[in-house]
């Protein structure tokens, strides 16, 4: 990325005359989440007063991720100015081994920012939206505070599945403008699955012609009973994915696509029913109408790697930035390539004792052929279950209940690793037995009872691991699944205010953590999720909204 930031007012030497008048005493300390690694605050001295405004020198303003800290700044009520008396906000890039890293300094003159890109810009101007606090007289203003900073963990991620209920694009933004404030830099965005397909492929319309719609949809009192309502087609166009995308990244995320390979399929396989084994009993593909792990994968064919590559070749191209692509690669059953004499015989020409290897050489044909984009390949980690993942693989680790762990499996074997375990960052898992969790009925077990306090409890740093392995331990993210999540309002619910347990996880190290301490500030955020309009959920376990 180009750092077009090369701001200092070195001429601004202490003293000098500027007429920027300072707040009155602030006595209050502000609740930052993610709380920075090291603040200090003055309490009962001047602060900086927000009506002054401030004066950004042109070279932040021509670099995206200083245009999106304006924003951040404005949001909080920080206006921008012309005048030679205003504040003034003072840039600086330092040369710093963590891209994310930044430290601030306010005084009632102004602020002084030293990032080490970007990115860092972004994130201390979060930290500066989250600090505007009352001074004595009831005015908004910022301590005069020195903060230092960067993230334990470089990817910090949500997932959101629009594929067993829609999210709209806006939906969707509102999300985006959530996981900014915490410094969450990635949307893993789950595109494909057995009950819907939902993004367009131009080269393949039938994808959403017929995948983007079931014949029914499990009721919510009864998963084992349909609703026998059809629902409407619903899939992202080609323009909206680029304008989910473009507004991800003026948020500094960046979006992070997955397409289910090579189970997970039915919508795929039901709008090309060539692309499944074919040759098995009963074969009759259509988009699943229940929830859980269903039997169609796709077939080991020089056909279906064709789709794929067409596939992968519109989504790379509407993902610019991704580094990583998501396969999927979870819940693969084997019963059809086992039934398939297709792929019986495929397994004998290479030599296979197992179906599983079918899945692995899929694996291995997706990091080839993503490679080809300059991208990494990241799957849920049952890709390591059948052989050699390839090197360059990411493994987003979930099943917290296997042993010997994939989390550590994956790092012996070198593997980066994102942690997603469902033990503690499942959101769509119930977060109590309180009245509305219980209406909300979350999918999963009532029993998981992951409230933000289990979220926070987490160490993503195990015991016992080497300094090498650490190195790989890259990301952790927060899963989302919607079988049971039909609207914003309830999704709201489920992700506000775990999301902050997981941004503060993810940033502040476990032994630097306290929750009774971090209580405090997630009270502080509720005025903002107000304004926000979201539908969290309070401490008493009561939606704010619904
Ligand atoms: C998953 O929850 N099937 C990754």
């Amino acid at each position: 990325m180009k750092v077009a930031i090369t701001v200092i007012a070195a001429t601004l030497a202490m003293g000098d005359p500027l007429l920027a008048a300072p707040s009155a005493a602030v006595h209050m300390v502000p609740g930052v989440i993610p709380q920075p690694l090291r603040l200090s605050v003055e309490t009962g001295s001047k602060g900086f007063a927000m009506p002054n405004g401030i004066k950004v020198h042109s070279d932040v303003s021509r670099c995206e991720m200083g245009r999106a800290a304006i924003r951040a700044l404005m949001g909080a009520g920080l206006e921008l100015r012309t005048e030679e008396n205003e504040g003034e906000l003072r840039v600086r890039q330092v040369k710093h081994d963590n891209k994310e890293w930044y430290a601030i300094s306010v005084t009632p003159q102004g602020i002084e920012l030293r990032v080490a890109g970007p990115q860092a810009l972004f994130c201390a101007a979060q930290t500066l939206a989250q600090s505007v606090v009352q001074d004595e007289e009831g005015k908004p203003a910022l301590p005069s505070m020195q903060v230092e900073d960067a993230p334990l963990l470089s990817y910090r991620g949500l997932m959101l599945d629009p594929c067993r209920h829609p999210l709209t694009v806006e939906e969707t933004k509102k999300m985006l403008r959530i996981m900014a404030r915490y410094k969450l830099n990635r949307l893993h965005w789950h595109l494909a699955d057995d009950q819907g397909w939902r993004i367009e492929i131009k080269k393949y319309p039938r994808l959403t012609e017929v995948g983007s719609h079931r014949a029914e949809t499990p009721t919510a009192a009864n998963h084992e009973v349909g609703d026998a309502s059809p629902t409407t087609p619903f899939y992202f166009t080609q323009e909206e994915i680029r304008s989910v995308v473009s507004y991800a990244n003026s948020l500094g995320i960046i979006v992070i696509p997955e397409i289910e390979v090579p189970g997970h399929s039915s919508a795929a396989i039901a709008a090309y029913p060539e692309l499944g084994n074919k040759d098995v009993p009963d074969y009759a593909p259509r988009v699943a109408t229940t929830w859980g792990v269903l039997p169609y994968t796709y077939a080991p064919t020089e056909q279906t790697l064709g789709f794929l590559r067409d596939v992968f070749a519109e989504v790379c191209a509407l993902f610019p930035r991704a580094e990583f692509v998501h396969i999927g690669g979870d819940e693969a059953p084997r019963d059809q390539w086992q039934k398939s004499p297709l792929a019986r015989a495929f397994m004998q020409q290479r030599g296979m004792q197992h179906a599983g290897q079918i899945q692995h050489w899929f694996t291995h044909r997706m990091a080839e052929l993503l490679a080809k984009h300059g991208r990494r390949i990241v799957g849920w980690d049952e890709i390591i279950d059948d052989g050699e993942a390839p090197a360059e693989a990411v493994v987003m680790y979930w099943r917290s209940w296997v042993r010997p762990s994939s989390l550590l499996r994956a790092v012996q074997a070198g593997h980066d690793v994102i942690q997603s375990p469902a033990s503690h960052f499942y959101f769509n898992f119930s977060q109590g037995k309180l009245p509305a969790d219980i209406r909300y009925r979350p999918h999963g077990s009532l029993e998981a009872q992951q409230d933000w306090r289990h979220v926070y409890s987490y160490n993503p740093v195990p015991q016992g691991i080497t300094p090498e392995q650490r190195r790989h331990l890259i990301g952790l993210q927060a899963n989302c699944w919607s079988e049971s999540i039909a609207d914003g309002a309830k999704l709201e619910y489920q992700v506000v205010p775990r999301i902050c347990a997981l941004a503060e996880v993810a940033w502040r190290p476990a032994e630097l953590r306290r929750a009774d301490e971090f209580l405090q500030r997630i009270l502080k955020q509720y005025p903002w999720f107000d304004a926000q309009g979201i539908n969290y959920r309070r401490e008493d376990g009561t939606p704010a909204r619904d």
